[in-house]
């Protein structure tokens, strides 16, 4: 959730720092700060607010020289958004600086351990607990004191550290928060996720829980905070600087919208065997066998990716008629849940390293549970921890509001669905017209797309009302509750997603004259009853916009405004009625002044619980 840099190597740490932080602000925007090691002279900048702000304050103080540094862009936990409780922290009697990621559980014991030693807190973070007691047991050897402070520590840490009596040396060390080293030509670049380090070199190695790395411009040595050796697997970053970059695009969170098209293309590419009549998912090759025989489907997940197993839940019940279920991972984890005889869980999510999600799947796995991972970022925790799993394959996503990854969770778990489908009793016919449809989708989301004006000018039309609902039935309960969802996050309007018959159990006595509430009313097996539905809202005064199925001229008599979608198989439909409540949310956060791509509080992956 926060962003952390490292550089060591020969260049000037600087300006790398500030691109790389630029890059990965999308995790943390609250404050940024760098620390520079200009020989032994310990250099810190540090500011509030977007790392423009830190730039004008290098500006001022003329720059900094220097080619080993840290740099971190903050999403505050510990304490509020003061220069005080920015990265780095430091520990100054060593000229120690820290930046860190994740949450130091035991840090109100440590700091009164540290006080009665003597050192003074100039901040409410615990991060500055950490850089105190790196320096408290500091003996002249910077990775010997950062594993002495690592072993009396418990929580979540990626940490990089620095120290003026060491100007040589950068230490990094990573539990529960990822944290990936970078290989370059007689530099590294330390990154907490791989869009940090692209730019320098695509060789990179992730951290495991509890390594240490010690980085010198000669060369790194890899170890736990035991001591013991370890040899990490340098691997190659699938992906490149384009992929991260906003090209034509205004905004991260509309190329990711736009892109959907094209990397949907990519989630399906060579999984689908349309002579055969069936799905091929290279991840589960290993794991097939146990998996006809799962009995249960568990999926966990958080925010988008919760919405996303919803669907995952109706696909693999209707497709699979395999008993599935969906859980909020930090609800399930808490509950003391029940792991029957031959369950599978299957932890959804963008990043791979949502802390709820992770520890739910982390706790079924210790209850006998088979484990899945649908999961975009390659080698993310989640796509490690699990038994098998399926990448998204849609390439990063930048945007803070999810998109792409959206479509690309319902793509995968429609897979999955056919796939247990095929092996249990589905007919290869069956699963290759079934295949067909699928294939055809992004074609359809391309064609979506193309009324990007006109939900524009619908949203301009509302872009002022400060509360909507958003419903729909079955397959597309879940998309509303996304829609409602997105239109939350980024425009900051008040809106709720519910199933469409639900309304009248409560909810409808909100509804006022011209309140707007969208209807996903495609055709399906539902739609008469969501007609009646509308009907119930229109009495009501409130203002009907429909997604409604092209050639539909009934919904026009009875909506206010109408966004149309392809005709679809009702089970693929949410991959197209999604996308024209992804642009509303857009439009309403761009029409309403909002930095769409960095929206206020959220950060784009939650690493604490
Ligand atoms: C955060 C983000 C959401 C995201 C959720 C799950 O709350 O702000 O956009 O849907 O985490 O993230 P994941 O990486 O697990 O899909």
């Amino acid at each position: 959730m926060c962003g952390i840099i490292a550089y060591i190597g020969s260049r000037t740490a600087e300006p790398l720092l500030l691109e790389g932080l630029k890059r990965l602000e999308y995790r943390g925007y609250d404050s940024a700060g760098v620390a520079i090691l200009d020989g032994d002279s310990l250099q810190v900048a540090r500011a509030v607010g977007r790392i423009i702000e830190l730039e004008d304050r290098l500006g001022e103080i003329g720059g900094m020289g220097g080619t080993l540094g840290i740099g971190h862009t903050r999403w505050a936990t510990h304490g509020g958004v003061t220069e005080a409780n920015c990265h780095p922290h430091r520990d100054d009697a060593n000229g120690i600086a820290v930046v860190h990621n994740g949450i130091i559980e035991n840090y109100a014991a440590l700091r009164t351990y540290l006080v009665g030693k003597g050192h003074a807190f100039s901040s409410e973070t615990d991060t500055e607990v950490l850089a105190m007691l790196i320096g408290e047991l500091y003996e002249g050897d910077l990775e010997e004191s950062v594993k002495a402070a690592l072993r009396e520590v418990t929580g979540a840490y990626a940490i990089a550290v620095i120290c003026a009596r060491e100007p040589d040396t950068l230490v990094v060390a990573r539990k529960g928060s990822p944290l990936m080293v970078g290989v370059g030509n007689g530099e590294y670049v330390v990154g907490s996720d791989a869009s940090a380090i692209i730019a320098h070199t695509t060789q990179a190695f992730p951290l495991d829980d509890y390594n240490v790395v010690r980085i010198t411009r000669e060369g790194f040595r890899t170890s736990t905070i035991d001591d013991a050796p370890v040899t990490p697997q340098v691997m190659q970053l699938e992906f490149d600087l384009e992929q991260i970059e906003l090209g034509a695009f205004s905004h991260f969170m509309l190329k990711e919208i736009f892109e959907q098209p094209k990397v949907l293309r990519t989630t399906l590419r060579g999984r689908i065997d349309h002579n055969e009549g069936r799905v091929v998912l290279g991840g589960l090759t290993s794991f097939a066998k146990e998996l006809v025989k799962a009995r249960r489907f568990i999926l966990t997940a958080q925010g988008t990716a919760l919405h996303a197993a919803m669907i995952g839940e109706y696909l693999l019940e209707d497709l699979a008629k395999i008993s599935a279920e969906v859980e909020y991972g930090s609800e399930f984890r808490y509950r003391n849940p029940i792991i029957e005889d031959r369950t599978v869980v299957v932890g959804v999510s963008q990043s791979g390293e949502t802390a709820d999600t992770l520890c739910a799947l982390i706790e079924a796995k210790d209850r006998g549970a088979m484990s899945l991972g649908v999961v975009n970022v390659v080698g993310s925790t989640m796509a490690r921890e699990t038994d098998a799993g399926v990448y998204l394959r849609v390439g990063p996503e930048i945007g803070v509001a999810s998109t792409k990854a959206f479509t690309g969770q319902v793509t995968v778990l429609t897979m999955l669905a056919l796939y247990m489908a095929r092996r249990r009793f589905m007919s290869p016919d069956v699963c290759a017209r079934c295949l067909k449809q699928l294939d055809a989708i992004p074609d359809k989301i391309e064609r979506v797309l193309e009324s990007d004006g006109h939900v524009r000018e619908v949203t301009e039309r509302y872009v002022g009302r400060d509360n909507w609902l958003f419903l729909g039935r079955g397959y597309n309960y879940p998309t509303a509750l996304e829609g409602a969802l997105k239109l939350k996050e980024i425009s900051y309007i008040h809106a709720e997603g519910m199933p469409a018959a639900e309304m009248k159990h409560g909810p409808i006595a909100l509804i006022d004259e011209g309140m707007p509430v969208v209807f996903i009313a495609n055709q399906g097996r539902q739609y008469n009853k969501v007609l009646s539905n509308i009907a119930e809202t229109r009495s009501r005064g409130g203002h009907v916009i429909a997604v409604a199925t092209e050639g539909d001229t009934e919904i026009t008599k009875v909506a206010q405004e109408v966004l149309y979608i392809p005709e679809c198989e009702e089970y693929l439909s949410p991959l197209l009625a999604v996308v024209p409540l992804q642009l509303m949310a857009f439009h309403a956060a761009v029409l309403r002044g909002h930095d769409v791509d960095k929206p206020r509080n959220l950060a784009k992956s939650v690493t604490v619980e």
